[in-house]
């Protein structure tokens, strides 16, 4: 299937919502927790995947500004798995040239995952290859109010006009700064919902909805598969199919 995908049609920043790891579980007869942690693998097949066709951007939903009203057992179990899965995979996406960002209120995290998750960046920084974002206590509000306030702010320091505010420049102000907007976006579990992830990134992204898997389940050949079905849709971007085609 890998071979089938069209190397010169990727696209550039694709985006994850990772659903389904507590219905997975729970299907097996175990806690929550079990199916974040088969949900880790996943990503490893994921950053795999993209990596070996050459994506530039991959972001995953890993922990929603909303998730914070979680069960405090699973919001722990959720930092402790994330603390880990940065000491356990980092050496490994650093061999692979693959750079690890975080997007979010980093602040509202613990402080031992913030400073791992600091760690790792710092370490991959220089790397070429995929880049990695992390949405860690993130919201698409969020992300766009704080840019709101960069721009007031700059405004009000006199370093920019409200007339030069315009939509290339707010870009530069969100939190995913020079990653070009997201063209696919998947989503598993069977919701049909984007949960307040990136809004203003997602404005013309393909939404790839697989309703028939979860999370914990997502192998290589999904990710492959997505990949496929992106580049058989037409993406007009408000212009007409006839436009579009002769261009
Ligand atoms: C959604 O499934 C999943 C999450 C809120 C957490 C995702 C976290 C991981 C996959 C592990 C950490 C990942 C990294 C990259 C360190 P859900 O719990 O909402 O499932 P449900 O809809 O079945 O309840």
């Amino acid at each position: 299937m890998e071979e089938k995908i069209d190397l010169s049609n990727l696209p550039k920043h694709i985006a994850v919502i990772m659903d389904g790891n507590g219905r997975w579980a729970k299907k097996q007869g175990a806690m929550r927790i079990f199916g974040h942690h088969h949900g880790i693998r996943s990503v490893r097949d994921t950053v795999e995947a993209c990596s070996e066709i050459g994506i530039k951007y991959l972001t995953l939903y890993t922990f929603s500004t909303e998730n914070w009203n979680r069960p405090k057992l699973e919001v722990d179990g959720i930092m402790q798995l994330l603390v880990k899965t940065i000491r356990d995979e980092v050496p490994e996406l650093h061999k692979n040239n693959v750079k690890l960002k975080s997007i979010g209120d980093k602040d509202q995290l613990p402080s031992r995952a913030r400073r791992e998750l600091d760690e790792a960046i710092e370490m991959t920084k220089d790397n070429t290859g995929l880049t990695l974002i992390l949405a860690l206590s993130y919201s698409g509000k969020w992300d766009i109010i704080q840019a709101v306030k960069s721009i007031a702010g700059e405004v009000k320091a006199g370093k920019m006009a409200v007339e030069d505010i315009n939509e290339t420049n707010f870009c530069e102000y969100l939190a995913t700064e020079e990653a070009p907007d997201v063209d696919l976006l998947i989503r598993t579990g069977g919701d049909h919902r984007i949960s307040n992830y990136l809004l203003w990134q997602s404005a013309y992204a393909e939404l790839l909805f697989m309703d028939d898997i979860y999370w914990p389940e997502f192998r290589k050949e999904h990710l492959f598969n997505a990949v496929l079905t992106y580049q058989q849709r037409e993406r007009r971007f408000g212009k007409t199919g006839d436009q579009v085609k002769s261009t």
